[in-house]
């Protein structure tokens, strides 16, 4: 069953999380640790950077399970500007840019950012749900 997505506030930046697209990454704790914390309950707290800060990391959220929305009046996220697609080591592809996604029938918009299941067992496809893991699947 899908998860809900979850949203965190300031008074400069909405930040969304979708926990069925995250596949563990990390680039969000590594990236601002005051403010993606998993440790805490509220483990997203926006308050606790500029909202240029977090922005910068979300864009290196590959997976796209973070979003954001500026609500101070900055520049919201421009998708690449050349799309591209990356088969990570024994992963998922990672896709950017401003692509559309065709998948049984319906167009799913990508906002810059996904990671794409290549093992065939996810159960969220096309999205990894990181089961690539689980199984071992090997690819270069
Ligand atoms: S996929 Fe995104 S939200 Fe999930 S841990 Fe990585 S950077 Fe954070
Ligand atoms: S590549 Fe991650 S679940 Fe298939």
């Amino acid at each position: 069953m899908a998860r809900r997505i979850q949203e965190y506030r300031s008074e400069a930046i909405s930040v969304t999380f979708d926990p069925n697209r995250c596949i563990h990454a990390a680039r969000c704790v590594q990236g601002l640790p005051g403010v993606f914390d998993v440790g805490e309950r509220r483990w997203v707290r926006p308050e606790n950077a500029t909202a240029d800060e977090i922005a910068e990391v979300i864009h290196r959220c590959p997976s796209g399970a973070l979003q954001y929305e500026r609500l101070d009046g900055g520049p919201a996220e421009a998708p690449d500007e050349t799309p591209s697609i990356f088969p990570s080591r024994n992963g998922p592809y990672y896709v950017r840019g401003a692509v559309e996604l065709l998948y049984n029938d319906e167009i799913l918009p990508v906002i810059n950012r996904a990671a794409l299941c290549r093992c065939g067992q996810s159960e969220n496809k096309p999205f990894c749900d990181n089961t690539h893991r689980r199984i071992g699947f090997e690819a270069e």
